[in-house]
Parts: C-alpha cells; sequence; structure tokens
C-alpha cells in the first residue's frame, strides 16, 4: 500500500472579511499542504474545518457564530473532526470562543498560523490548541501562498501587516497588530512565480498600504509599486487600501506613468463632515481629502474613485450626515462600500463616546446614502456607453453561459457575449448598455 496515501487529510476552509483574510487563508493552506493536508471544498469530508474570521461589525461575527453551530454537524459522522477559528475573532475573543463553543478544538490569531502544525498536534492528542500572540515582525514572507481562487486570472499579494492608525472606531488595530512591511525582494519574487503561472492581474494588500516602508533599502509604496509595474507589460496592478492622509503626490505619479497599473483608487472618506472626521481621529479634513481627488483626477482624467463610508458614527448629527451626502455628489463616486456604525468593544470610540445614534436613524441614514450611490453609480457608468475599454476577461457571467466577464482598469464588471475569448484574455469591449452595478457591451474584433 502506498503509506502517503495514508497520511493524507483534508481541509476545508471558509474565510470572511477582506481581502487580507483571504491572503491569509491562502498562506494557511500553503503551511497545511506542508502537513499533508488536502483542501476540499466540502466540509463533509474534512478532517479540518477552519474558519478564517472577521470582527469589523458585530454582524461579522454573529454570521461566524451561526456557520460553527451548523458546521459542528459533520463532527456527529466523522469524531476525528477538528474544528478551528482563525483571524480578527480569534485574536479578539481569544479563549472564550471555546468556553462559548465546545465544539472547536483551535483557536489561531493572524500571526500565528505558522504554529498551527505544532497545534494541531496538540488538538490530536484531545486538548484545545489556542495561539493569538501578536507579532512585532511577522510577515509570512518566505510563504508561497496556496491560491484558492481557481480562475488564475488574478491574485492577492499581500505586503504588509498590521495597522497603527488607531481609528476611533475600530477593531483592526487590536485584532491584526503593529504594522510591519514585508520584504520587496519576496514580494517581487511572489509576483515573478505569479506572472510564470500565467496570472494577469496581481493586488497588493495592505491595511494602510501608504506606509509601507522597508527601512533598510527606504523602500517606500509608490517605489515598491513602480518595482511591480516594471515585472511584465501584460501584469495589471491595483492595491488596497490607501489612507486619505497618506496618498502622496510620488504615488500619484507612479500610478500615472504606468498604463497596467489600474486606474482605480479606493480612498476611504467615512464621513463627509470635519466634526466626525475628528472625532474618527482619522487626521483629514473633508478639504484636504478633496485636494487630493482633485490631484488625482488631473494626472488621471480617466480614474475611477470608490470608498467606505461609516453612518450614524457617535454624535453624528443630521447636519453631519447631510455633509456626507453632499460630499459624495461632489466627488460623484464610481462605487461604494457603506456600512452602520457597530460599535466595537475595546475601541477608542467604545472606551469614550456613547453609541448614540438610534437603529431606525442609522438605517435610515444608510438607505439614503445607498440610494445616494445607486444613482452615482448609474451616471458614472451611463458616462462609459459608446466607450472602449480593455477588459481582462476573468470568467463566465453567472446569468448566462453564452457571455463572459470581466474588468475594466477602472474595475467596473463588463458583461460581453463570449465568441472566442477565453478567461485571461485581453479584450477591447464597446460599451453600449449599463445597469448601477455592471456594464454591457461586445467585443471589437
Ligand atoms: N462599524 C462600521 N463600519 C466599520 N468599518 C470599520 N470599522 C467599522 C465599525 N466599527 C468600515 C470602514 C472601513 C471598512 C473596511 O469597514 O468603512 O474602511
Ligand atoms: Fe475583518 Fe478588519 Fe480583520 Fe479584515 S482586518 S478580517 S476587515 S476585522
Amino acid at each position: 500500500m502506498n503509506i502517503t496515501s495514508i497520511d493524507i487529510k483534508k481541509l476545508y476552509i471558509e474565510t470572511y472579511g477582506c481581502q487580507m483574510n483571504v491572503s491569509d487563508s491562502e498562506v494557511v493552506s500553503a503551511i497545511l499542504q506542508k502537513e499533508n493536508y488536502q483542501i476540499t471544498d466540502k466540509p463533509e469530508e474534512a478532517d479540518l474545518i477552519l474558519i478564517n474570521t472577521c470582527s469589523i461589525r458585530d454582524n461579522a461575527e454573529i454570521r461566524v457564530k451561526g456557520r460553527l453551530e451548523n458546521l459542528r454537524i459533520h463532527k456527529k459522522n466523522n469524531k476525528n473532526l477538528k474544528i478551528g477559528v482563525l483571524g480578527c475573532m480569534a485574536e479578539r475573543i481569544k479563549d472564550k470562543i471555546l468556553e462559548d463553543d465546545p465544539s472547536v478544538d483551535l483557536v489561531v490569531g493572524p500571526d500565528a498560523y505558522r504554529d498551527l502544525p505544532k497545534l494541531l498536534e496538540v488538538v490530536s492528542g484531545g486538548t484545545k490548541g489556542v495561539n493569538t500572540i501578536l507579532s512585532l515582525e511577522e510577515t509570512y514572507a518566505d510563504i508561497s501562498p496556496v491560491r484558492l481562487d481557481e480562475n488564475n486570472v488574478s491574485a492577492f499579494v499581500s505586503i504588509m501587516r498590521g495597522c497603527n492608525n488607531l481609528c476611533a472606531y475600530c477593531v483592526v488595530p487590536y485584532t491584526r497588530g503593529r504594522e510591519r512591511s514585508r520584504d520587496p525582494e519576496t514580494i517581487l519574487r511572489e509576483v515573478k512565480e505569479l506572472i510564470q503561472q500565467g496570472y494577469k492581474e496581481v493586488t497588493l494588500l495592505g491595511q494602510n498600504v501608504n506606509s509601507y516602508l522597508w527601512k533598510e533599502d527606504n523602500t517606500d509604496f509608490p517605489d515598491l509599486l513602480e518595482k511591480v509595474a516594471m515585472l511584465s507589460p501584460v501584469l495589471r496592478v491595483r492595491y488596497s487600501t490607501s489612507h486619505p492622509k497618506d496618498l502622496s503626490d510620488k504615488l500619484i505619479q507612479v500610478m500615472s506613468k504606468y498604463d497596467t497599473i489600474c486606474k482605480n483608487v479606493h480612498l476611504p472618506i467615512q464621513s463627509g463632515s470635519n466634526n466626525v472626521l475628528e472625532r474618527m481621529k482619522r487626521k483629514y479634513t473633508r478639504e484636504s481629502y478633496l485636494q487630493k481627488i482633485s490631484a488625482i483626477r488631473k494626472a488621471m482624467p480617466e480614474v475611477s474613485v470608490s470608498t467606505d463610508i461609516i453612518t450614524g458614527f457617535c454624535g453624528e448629527t443630521e447636519d453631519d450626515h447631510l455633509d456626507t451626502l453632499n460630499l459624495m455628489k461632489e466627488v460623484g463616486y464610481d462605487f461604494a462600500f457603506m456600512f452602520k456604525y457597530s460599535e466595537r468593544p475595546g475601541t477608542f470610540a467604545a472606551k469614550k463616546y456613547a453609541d448614540d445614534i438610534p437603529e431606525e436613524t442609522k438605517t435610515r441614514r444608510l438607505n439614503e446614502i445607498i440610494e445616494l450611490q445607486n444613482q452615482l453609480s448609474l451616471e458614472s457608468k451611463q458616462k462609459d456607453i459608446g466607450e472602449v475599454f480593455e477588459v481582462l476577461i476573468e470568467g463566465r457571467s453567472k446569468k448566462s453561459s453564452e457571455e463572459l466577464f470581466g474588468r475594466t482598469s477602472q474595475n467596473k464588471v463588463v458583461v460581453f457575449p463570449k465568441m472566442h475569448f477565453k478567461t485571461g484574455d485581453y479584450v477591447q469591449v464597446k460599451i453600449t448598455d449599463c445597469s448601477s452595478a455592471t456594464l454591457k457591451g461586445s467585443a471589437i474584433l
């Protein structure tokens, strides 16, 4: 009998939250592949189920708790099944997860994934395994992630970890620790490997990419972005996320210089009111933000701008809310992620301010914000009708097998008849129609 086949175990991993978590799940998969785990997409056949969790809002945590209740039934059929909680919730609640849910065997924070093999040994002996130690150095720089998204077109590359910003509402500095940058050589090596494997797009990830700095040779984020862009004329490069206070002219220059650096800037405003921004400790004003947007648009007229907005933050008045709506119109965002404020234990806001906006007011304000953004998104797409865009094809359209979908450099989704094209191709598409979410068109031959 083949001995190695006996040793193979199956890992099912489910990921919640941000792109950084997706990237972390790929690092975890790489670590466990070395321990003879094979990835499965069926929890019922797994020997190990891992849930990579998010704590950003209360409802993210509630979803995970519900999911854990569902997954626990697999233990009935497989007595050896182990269940682990990874990521931000593991870091935030730590061993309390084990008290609340006895079916959980393993709790591992974002900086402790290298310890997984050792923890799994502990767990196989019937003891619970916990490591939530945060690190000042860990960047998993030497680990080649196992790509879990099978489209083979676009990949996330983590360039830094943690966050030093301490925005008043945000749990991330507590769950992901201090900011640290990854050695640029290892980033470039990872991107080169992706190019060799045929990938066409990378997204450089960090909680605040603009503060990337490799101190040994003073490589800052624009330097890194340029080095990545120079690796290939057919590799699209995106990045996420920028903090408005740190986005530099140097970055704008580098973005303008390379066609392959995608012309989308995601710049979370959070609120259009200076009073709220100050209480949020965002360290910029509405005016300085708008100046950045003008500079970006002046250098790159074709750029799209997207944002994150929190409504109903502590003390937000009706005037503050109107400031947000006005700012949205003034910028004319192409896209936005919009949220109700959710108090997170341990944050500055939770300690110092009252979460005093009634739920129904938060809901009403959020609905107004969403309604406005739908209109702005539609206007942004209507402007594209009649224009031709280069689209990188990501796969088949969900609605029709006769259509493909891809994205423009501006990160807008385009659906078009497939003809002879295939995933990973670049194609010129003329836009003929749109909804607020998608562009429609046909390829130009
Ligand atoms: N409540 C609501 N939204 C939040 N975000 C971060 N913390 C909170 C919170 N406590 C939003 C911000 C951030 C995005 C990733 O999530 O808009 O940019
Ligand atoms: Fe969620 Fe933030 Fe953690 Fe990402 S970093 S998983 S968004 S809490």
